[in-house]
């Protein structure tokens, strides 16, 4: 019998990072990548030293209940609000995360969205793949420029601080965000932005707000019917965070009556359903959660995951521990 500890993965990761899990440990490998059901993310729990699940694994309070083998949860992913971490930790479960290597490349699919949104990308594209672009013309979908405009950031972390730079040092905007603590004017003008001091503020002053807060708790429908009715008529709203930030449903009635001028989403309340309402919409771009997804990133993220569980059960304390 292996004296390695046991590892489970529960999705496909790229496959250099399953080699290297592969030679430290005694892994399974979800070869079929099918989604794990809670019955199994419980079994696993009883049965492994540790789990690796990804930001798509649901693991509520319920899951840590009783006798468990596992003693790390190596989470393929920085956001966790998908795990109940005070009920890890009462299991005495340590958490670990992937900060750092996401932060350009979830910038970049905001600057993606943004600009899609803004200039009619998605619907342009649609209309030429359709066939239906019958050609030039001086008042074909005109959209909103972007370049010299007021990006509102929320949540000014690693990422929104990399969105700001790319939006004030690239695109000559004027950046302004909200952030819980408060942030050395000196640090915030090296990205080019201003700390105002509400949500509010910031959702007034904007011509396109951004989202780079964490999921969860009280940030839980941050963007609510109330909110997005201070946003200005023509403004447009972009979430690579998480989709509870936002109330989905009020989301929808905004950009159905106008409230708002469009929308640019990679993360949904109920992925990966995607309410119909919000499909059939024009005014917005969708993307399935591709924030992280580059080689690159991707590697790196479950490389962090490799080092984190290494440290753990070589007795050092994980780099990324949450919990
Ligand atoms: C994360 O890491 O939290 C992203 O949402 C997925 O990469």
């Amino acid at each position: 019998m292996s004296s390695k500890p046991r590892i489970l993965v529960t999705r496909r990761w790229p496959a250099a990072v399953e080699q290297v899990l592969a030679e430290r440990f005694d892994v399974t490998l979800n070869e079929g990548d099918v989604p794990m059901t809670a019955e199994g993310l419980a079994d696993a729990l009883r049965t492994y030293d540790a789990v690796l699940p990804t930001v798509s694994d649901r693991l509520p309070a319920e899951l840590f209940a009783g006798g468990l083998r596992a003693k790390i949860l190596g989470n393929y992913g920085v956001g966790y609000n998908h795990i109940d971490v005070a009920a890890a930790r009462a299991a005495k479960i340590v958490v670990t995360n992937t900060p750092g290597v996401l932060t350009d490349c979830t910038a970049d699919i905001a600057m993606t969205l943004l600009l899609a949104v803004a200039r009619r990308a998605g619907e342009g594209e649609r209309q030429v793949r359709a066939g239906e672009w019958t050609g030039w013309r001086p008042t074909h979908m005109i959209g909103s420029k972007v370049t010299g405009k007021t990006l509102g950031i929320i949540g000014f972390g690693r990422i929104g601080k990399v969105m700001a730079k790319r939006c004030h040092f690239g695109f000559d905007m004027d950046v302004v965000f909200y952030n819980r603590s408060r942030i050395d004017p000196a640090e915030a003008s090296r990205y080019g932005a201003r700390q105002l001091d509400t949500v509010e503020d910031v959702l007034r002053a904007s011509d396109f707000v951004s989202l780079h807060c964490p999921g969860g708790g009280e940030n839980r429908h941050l963007i609510n019917a109330e909110r997005l009715a201070l946003m200005k008529p023509g403004a447009y709203l972009i979430n690579t965070a998480r989709g509870d930030v936002i109330d989905e449903a009020a989301l929808v009635a905004a950009l159905e009556s106008g409230v708002i001028r469009g929308a640019g989403l990679d993360v949904f309340e109920a992925e990966p359903n995607v309410p119909e309402r919000l499909r059939r919409l024009e005014n917005v771009v969708l993307l399935p959660h591709l924030g992280s997804a580059t080689e690159e990133t991707r590697v790196a993220m479950g490389m962090k995951v490799v080092v984190n569980v290494t440290a753990f059960f070589e007795g050092r304390e994980p780099p990324d521990r949450v919990a």
